[in-house]
């Protein structure tokens, strides 16, 4: 039996999230540059996208870029960039025929411009669609995102718009850019490294972790159908013990 027709559809994860990792050692591995695996990631991207799709898994979000990646070579930032702003505008006619809105969380201003403008008008474009949120994680980190947050949280309270008692998880959280999103329940990473690297680190405190060797360019949707079953095989206590299940 193939893994789509193992997934339980009553009990899908409505939001899954994907360090999308390994596509320089791809490229590198069949002696080519770093930036033709991330030309290739984008086909995993619109595979694993329309595999959502396909069995209805409400949101999708995937780390394209890292507030760490700025690190990298400015070839290496500047061909990323600009495969960013060709894929949204190709893929952006996709999208809406596919029912898909398209979402971004980051430091976005910290983008070129025209990145800025294109990723706006691919927004705006795709903002009534309903299928599935595809968000991308665009010059984030987690830490960034917190601190952002505790700064809007502070400015409240020093205008006296805010009672420090007022402040509880789900304000905080209100002030995350995921605000409108459930938790992932699922996260998955590619590429055999075992580590978060700053992404969504408050949203992932119950998610389950799923690792796989397979690097990006090579996960394809019955991988990812893969990593759901596997993450229906397990029991999600939540702090209780087994038996208070069910
Ligand atoms: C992930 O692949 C894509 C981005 C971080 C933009 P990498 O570029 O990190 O590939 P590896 O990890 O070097 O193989
Ligand atoms: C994480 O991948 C960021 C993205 C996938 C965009 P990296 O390849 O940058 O992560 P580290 O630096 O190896 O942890
Ligand atoms: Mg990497």
């Amino acid at each position: 039996m193939n893994f789509k027709d193992q997934i339980d559809v009553n009990r899908l994860p409505q939001h899954i999230a994907i360090i999308m990792d390994g596509n320089g050692r791809w490229a590198k591995n069949q002696g080519k540059f770093r930036v033709f695996g991330h030309e290739s990631g984008v086909l995993s991207v619109k595979d694993i996208v329309e595999g959502c799709v396909e069995i209805g898994v409400k949101y999708l979000t995937v780390y394209a870029f890292s507030t760490e990646n700025w690190n990298r070579p400015i070839e290496e930032v500047n061909a990323l960039m600009e495969l960013l702003i060709s894929t949204i505008n190709q893929e952006v006619e996709t999208l809406n025929k596919n029912n898909i809105r398209l979402n971004a969380i980051g430091d976005l201003k910290s983008l070129p411009q025209k990145c800025i403008d294109d990723l706006a008008a691919a927004m705006d474009k795709t903002k009534t669609n309903t299928s599935c949120t595809l968000t991308l994680a665009l010059s984030y980190s987690a830490k960034w995102e917190i601190v952002e947050a505790a700064k809007k949280i502070a400015e409240l309270v020093k205008a006296d718009n805010l009672n420090i008692d007022q402040i509880n998880e789900e304000l905080f959280a209100s002030y995350l850019t995921t605000a409108k999103m459930p938790d992932p329940e699922l996260m998955i990473r590619t590429s055999g490294e075992h580590r978060i690297s700053n992404y969504l680190l408050w949203q992932m405190a119950y998610t389950e972790l799923y690792f796989t060797e397979t690097l990006w360019p090579d996960f394809r949707r019955e991988d990812l159908f893969e990593a759901i079953v596997d993450y229906q095989k397990r029991e999600r206590r939540f702090g209780k013990i087994s038996e208070q299940l069910n």
